[in-house]
């Protein structure tokens, strides 16, 4: 992909609507509202995609970063590199792509709680990487405020044209344009942990047992004793059924033959409804 190639998806209204489209800068917060078309319908009003006039207003004057999301979707080189990815390294892997105007940052300093390969597509990027905050984080740091005053800089470079940076997750990092704009591919492989896949597990269980599917709040004004009784049921039919094999079942699941799969907990969902469907002809 050439820089030309992102400039006539986003100049091309038809195609520029049907994208996923943000906007950041790391000093001020850019609302959806400020770059989003509407239609009124009398007291109605309707999303009508993104209005790209205002997109690169807000590029050139606020110089605000213009991030597209899951461009794989629609972009098959990218849509394929994905699936390669995803297949190899036994991941779920996304793309959004960054455009940032010259001396601008995206994002204040933070982590990620993917592992990503950055791709740098045209101009150039300062990485300023820290030492990692938390180890193998699993969710998105958003605007949970950290201390990141006390960590050592570990790496302070440029990223030019044809780069690609490897970044595992965790590690803190700040990174700001130079004199021109710059465009960058992330490349976001999410992990499956074990967590998940035990996730998954418990899950499948709770489709199977009543036990499991009782809303938790609707017992817990209740005496110890009676939810003592549960927490026992649920080692029993949860943790005491629990063995390697179950596990790997459900990590197949996500990839077999070499295409990536739904995770567990959709397939089960569809599975369950397909059998209501039964029951009701
Ligand atoms: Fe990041």
């Amino acid at each position: 992909m050439k820089i030309e190639d992102i400039e006539s998806l986003l100049i091309d209204c038809d195609a520029s609507h049907r994208l996923d489209i943000t906007m950041s800068h790391a000093a001020e917060k850019i609302g959806r509202d400020e770059y989003t078309a509407f239609k009124d319908f009398g007291n109605v009003r309707i999303k009508n995609g993104i209005n790209i006039c205002q997109v690169m207003s807000l590029f050139k004057e606020k110089k605000s970063t213009i991030i597209i999301h899951d461009l794989s979707d629609t972009w098959p080189a990218l849509r394929q590199l994905v699936q390669n990815l995803s297949r190899e390294l036994r991941c779920q892997a996304g793309t959004n792509v960054f455009i940032t105007p010259g001396h601008s940052q995206c994002f204040q300093s933070h982590f990620d709680e993917n592992d990503l390969f950055i791709i740098q597509l045209f101009g150039k990027k300062r990485w300023k990487i820290f030492e990692s905050m938390i180890t193998l984080p699993v969710e998105p740091q958003n605007n949970r405020p950290f201390d990141f005053s006390n960590l050592d800089l570990l790496h302070d470079f440029e990223l030019e044209q044809g780069d690609i940076l490897y970044m595992p997750r965790g590690f803190v990092h700040e990174v700001t344009t130079t004199d021109m704009v710059s465009a960058h591919i992330t490349l976001g492989l999410g992990n499956i942990t074990w967590g998940r896949i035990m996730n998954d597990y418990v899950l499948d269980v709770a489709f199977r047992e009543e036990l499991l599917r009782k809303a938790y709040f609707k017992d817990y004004g209740k005496e110890m004793s009676v939810r003592e009784d549960i927490l026992s049921a649920m080692k029993q039919k949860v943790i005491s059924q629990l063995t390697m094999e179950k596990l790997e079942e459900f990590a197949k699941r996500y990839f077999s033959e070499g295409k990536e799969k739904k995770p567990v907990s959709k397939i089960l969902l569809r599975e369950t409804m397909g059998q209501s469907e039964k029951l009701v002809v």
